[in-house]
């Protein structure tokens, strides 16, 4: 073997070992990219993200491996698929994520920084405002899987709809 054909198999195997895996979590890091880009935090959406679409209009699809549990300052349930319109400093989320508040899950339907200086960010559950600290997702959480949670959210919304009559 020849000094400059070794050096091209030692190229083509350091970029096997270190470059391949990379590309796995590329879209993951974009989107963290496209987060910020529109002044939002990089850690609104979960590690589990497998991949997203964002659109010209703004319509942003993110896809996980599967349903799960993350834990900011309260526990909120991603969907495998969450759509949302993205705008700067809004997102505006039409499905795929809740949040629980008093026992109940309510979809989250907006997620809103204000005032980057005030270090907060509005969370809309439909009826009420909770602000969080913009520090609160700085990074992406980790979600843990949770088996019959779809099953619990029913039964609690039957609940709580019980209870409201
Ligand atoms: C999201 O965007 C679509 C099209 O741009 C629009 O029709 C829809 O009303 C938007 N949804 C919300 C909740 O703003």
């Amino acid at each position: 073997m020849s000094l400059t054909h070794r050096f091209c198999v030692s190229i083509f195997l350091l970029l096997v070992v270190f470059i391949l895996p990379l590309t796995g979590t590329a879209e993951d890091s974009s989107l963290l990219e496209v987060l910020r880009r529109h002044g939002l935090p990089a850690g609104l959406f979960p590690q589990s993200v497998k991949s997203f679409k964002l659109d010209q209009m703004g319509h942003l699809e993110v896809h996980l491996d599967r349903p799960c549990l993350a834990q900011y300052e309260t526990t909120v349930f991603f969907d495998t698929v969450v759509k949302a319109n993205l705008s700067f400093g809004q997102l505006k989320v039409l499905e795929g994520m809740s949040r629980e508040e008093l026992f109940l899950w309510l979809p989250v339907k907006d997620i809103i920084v204000t005032d980057p200086s005030s270090g907060l960010i509005l969370i809309d559950i439909g009826f009420a405002y909770k602000r969080l600290s913009f520090s609160r997702f700085d990074e992406p959480p980790i979600c843990r899987s949770h088996r019959g949670l779809s099953f619990r959210m029913v039964g609690r919304k039957n609940i709580g709809f019980k209870d409201q009559r």
